[in-house]
């Protein structure tokens, strides 16, 4: 038997198998690299993907060093031919996929700073890409209530509670009527502030506020696509690491990123009675957006 892996050293079994896939974006470096390094030390099937070849095979080839069944794929999340080259590989070369973790994505602002020069990229790689990769996938995860899994690398910063604009809060609240449209014309609405310079004093969450928009964006799609896929045999959550120590951070924070992807791996890994769909895991603990 596997070692528990869901962090709360249970007897919970390997419930996979060798021919598990799961799919991890942006797995080069950082948490996603941590993440993929526990699901292939696990045993299951994992595609690496890296927007960058080179990066990206070098990392799959140092988990194949060390027995993983890993392979390399370019994906740029934010390139929409990227992602459709990506989703016709799997249909033709793996025939279906079992976990995707939607976990690459960008943030141009050190610690302190909240810059939003690059809200664009921000918003069409966090929010846009995740989402875009993940609709061109549906097709292709295959359906079970035990297996299939969506876990969205997502972040605190995005939280409602982050958000002070008293419009927005009602309509990402009122679960019930909230579209895609709804979420897309926020994030529309954002980027529009920012290219004309009106977005400040708008109630937009204060903290690196372009990331934290498309993390709120992320959220609320990953809310709703739980919703959507209810009873349908794919679970759809969201995991915040916490401040890690990464590039993404300049180095600083309060755990590495082996320590983010062994609890990011234990949560793609739950054991089927303990999986929830909908949920943000703060950590380990599953909270409800509305709740926050
Ligand atoms: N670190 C934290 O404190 C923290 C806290 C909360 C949430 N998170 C979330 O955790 C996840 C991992 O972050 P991290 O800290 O590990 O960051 P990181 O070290 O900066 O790694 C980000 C990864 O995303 C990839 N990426 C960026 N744009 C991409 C694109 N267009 N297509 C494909 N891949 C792309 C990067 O690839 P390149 O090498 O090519 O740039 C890199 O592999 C992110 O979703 C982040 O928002 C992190």
């Amino acid at each position: 038997m596997k070692p528990c892996l869901c962090g709360r050293g249970c007897a919970c079994r390997a419930w996979w198998t060798r021919e598990t896939v799961a799919v991890v974006t942006g797995a080069n470096r950082g948490i996603g690299h941590a993440l993929a390094a526990r699901l292939a030390e696990q045993g299951l099937r994992v595609v690496l993907t890296a927007r960058d070849e080179a990066r990206g095979e070098a990392a799959a080839a140092a988990l194949r060093a060390t027995g993983g069944d890993v392979r390399f794929r370019r994906l740029d999340v934010a390139d929409p031919a990227s992602v459709a080259a990506f989703a016709s590989w799997v249909r033709h070369d793996l025939g279906g996929i079992d976990i995707l973790v939607n976990n690459a994505a960008v943030s141009f602002n050190e610690i302190d700073s909240n810059s939003v020069e690059h809200a664009e990229t921000v918003l069409r790689t966090n929010f846009y890409g995740a989402k875009m990769l993940t609709e061109a996938l549906l097709p292709l995860l295959r359906r079970s209530p035990s297996t299939s899994r969506i876990l969205n690398i997502s972040s605190q910063l995005g939280l409602l509670n982050k958000l002070k604009n008293p419009q927005l809060r009602r309509m990402l609240l009122d679960e019930a009527a909230l579209t895609d449209r709804d979420i897309e014309g926020m994030v529309s609405r954002f980027l529009a502030q920012v290219g004309d310079g009106s977005w400040r004093g708008r109630g937009w969450p204060e903290v690196w506020t372009d990331y934290a928009v498309s993390k709120l964006a992320l959220n609320a799609y990953s809310r709703l696509l739980a919703a959507r896929l209810a009873g349908q045999g794919v679970s759809v959550n969201c995991f915040c690491p916490g401040f890690t120590r990464t590039d993404m951070t300049r180095g600083f924070g309060k755990r590495t990123a082996e320590e983010a992807g062994r609890v990011a791996a234990g949560l793609a890994l739950l054991p089927p009675r303990d999986l929830p769909t909908g949920k943000f895991f703060k950590w380990r603990t599953p909270q409800l957006y509305s709740k926050l």
